[in-house]
C-alpha cells in the first residue's frame, strides 16, 4: 500500500509537454522562480518534475549521474526546495526511457537510493523499453511492486507515478504497489481531438480513483497553443470534474494574463482537490453536448455542461432530470458569478467550449 502522500491529486509542472528533452537546470530554476513569482505555487501547484532526457551514464559502481546539462541534482533539489516547492525525476523499467537514455533496469534499488539521496520529491516511472522485459500484467505488477518497495526502503517521501498508457488494468492494483497515480492513456497532445478523447471517453474507471491513488488522464497543455481558450477552459474543467492530478505543461515563464487565469481559478482548482476525490462523471449525453456531474464533500455537486461540437450549442434542461431538482445556489465558477437558480437551466456554450457551475441547495 501507499503512504499518504497525495491525500489530493498531486498538482505542479513537469518539463515535458513543453520542452521534451530540451531541459536543463537552469530552465528548471527558472520555471521554479516563476511558479512562485506568477502565483502559482500559492494556489497549489508544488511539485517541479523533471521528465526524461536529464540522464546520463552509470559510474564504475553502477551509479546514474545525469548529463551534462545537470551539474548537481542534489544543489538544484535544495534550490527548488528554497522556493516552498517540491521536486520531481522520471525514470524507466525497462533499460532505456522512451527517449532512449538510460533506464532503471537492473538498477532499481541503487537508482530509489539516488534519487532519495538528491533530494527527489516524485519520480515517473515509465514502462518505455521495459516491455520487452514485463508484458504481462503480473511481470508489469512485480516491475512496479519492485521500484514502489524500493522508494519505500529509502525512507524518503517520494510520491510514486505509473506511467504505462492505461494498459494491464493498473488502476485496479496501483495501489497495491505503492502507486499515487496511473496514467489512463498514452500521451496526451495539445490538440483539442486528442485532449478531448482523453478527457470525455479514456479517462478510466471512476470507482479506482480516490484519495492516495488517483487515475492520471495525462498532464495538463494549457498555455502551450494549440487550442483555443475555450478548449482550453474544456480542457481544465474536466480535469478537475475528473479529480485529476493537475500537471502544468507549459511555460511558466512566460504566460498570458488569459492562462494563468485559467490555471489559478481557485474555485475550478477546489473542485479538482475536493477531499472526497471523487471521479465526476457524465449523467448525460445528447447528440455532441455532454453533462458532468461530481459531488462535493461539502453536499454540493460540481456540475460542468460541454458542447463537443464545432458550433455554438444552448443547452437546456430542468436540474431535476439530472438529479439536482431544488437546487438552491448555482454558482458560475470561471465567470466568479452566481446564476440565477430556478427549476430549468439553460446555457449557451461556444463551439468546443464549457460550462462548470457549483450547483447546491
Ligand atoms: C512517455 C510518457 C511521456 C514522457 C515520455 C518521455 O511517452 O508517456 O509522458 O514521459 O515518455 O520520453
Amino acid at each position: 500500500p501507499q503512504k499518504n502522500l497525495a491525500a489530493k491529486p498531486p498538482m505542479g509542472w513537469n518539463s515535458w509537454n513543453k520542452f521534451a528533452t530540451d531541459i536543463d537546470d537552469k530552465t528548471v530554476r527558472e520555471i521554479a522562480d516563476a511558479m512562485v513569482s506568477s502565483g502559482l505555487r500559492d494556489a497549489g501547484y508544488i511539485y517541479v518534475n523533471i521528465d526524461d532526457g536529464w540522464q546520463g551514464k552509470r559510474d564504475q559502481n553502477g551509479v546514474l549521474q545525469p548529463n551534462e546539462k545537470f551539474p548537481d541534482m542534489k544543489a538544484l533539489a535544495d534550490y527548488v526546495h528554497s522556493k516552498g516547492l517540491k521536486i520531481g525525476i522520471y525514470s524507466s523499467q525497462g533499460p532505456k526511457t522512451c527517449g532512449g537514455y538510460e533506464g532503471s533496469y537492473g538498477h532499481v534499488e541503487q537508482d530509489a537510493k539516488t534519487f532519495a539521496a538528491w533530494g527527489m520529491d516524485y519520480l515517473k516511472y515509465d514502462l518505455c523499453s521495459g516491455e520487452a522485459f514485463y508484458h504481462t500484467k503480473e511481470t508489469v505488477y512485480a516491475s512496479y511492486q519492485q521500484m514502489g518497495e524500493a522508494l519505500a526502503a529509502t525512507g524518503r517521501d517520494i510520491i510514486f507515478s505509473l506511467c504505462q498508457y492505461g494498459r494491464f488494468d493498473v488502476g485496479a492494483w496501483g495501489r497495491d504497489v505503492g502507486g499515487h497515480l496511473w496514467r489512463t492513456t498514452g500521451d496526451i497532445e495539445d490538440n483539442y481531438a486528442r485532449m478531448s478523447w482523453i478527457g470525455f471517453d479514456a479517462n478510466g474507471k471512476p470507482n479506482h480513483t480516490g484519495p492516495n491513488g488517483w487515475n492520471d488522464p495525462d498532464m495538463l497543455e494549457v498555455g502551450n497553443g494549440g487550442m483555443s481558450h475555450d478548449e482550453y477552459k474544456t480542457h481544465m474543467s474536466l480535469w478537475a470534474l475528473m479529480a485529476a492530478p493537475l500537471l502544468l505543461g507549459n511555460d511558466v515563464r512566460t504566460m498570458t494574463p488569459d492562462t494563468i487565469a485559467l490555471l489559478t481559478n481557485r474555485e475550478v482548482i477546489a473542485i479538482d482537490q475536493d477531499v472526497a476525490g471523487v471521479q465526476g462523471l457524465p449523467v448525460k449525453k445528447d447528440g455532441t453536448t455532454e453533462i458532468w456531474t461530481k459531488k462535493l464533500s461539502d453536499g454540493s455537486t460540481a456540475v460542468g455542461l460541454f458542447n463537443r461540437a464545432e458550433a455554438p450549442v444552448t443547452v437546456s434542461g430542468n436540474w431535476a432530470e439530472i438529479g439536482l431538482g431544488g437546487a438552491g445556489k448555482v454558482r458560475d465558477v470561471w465567470a466568479h458569478k452566481d446564476a440565477k437558480a430556478t427549476a430549468a437551466y439553460s446555457f449557451t456554450l461556444p463551439a468546443h467550449g464549457a460550462v462548470l457551475l457549483t450547483v447546491s441547495r
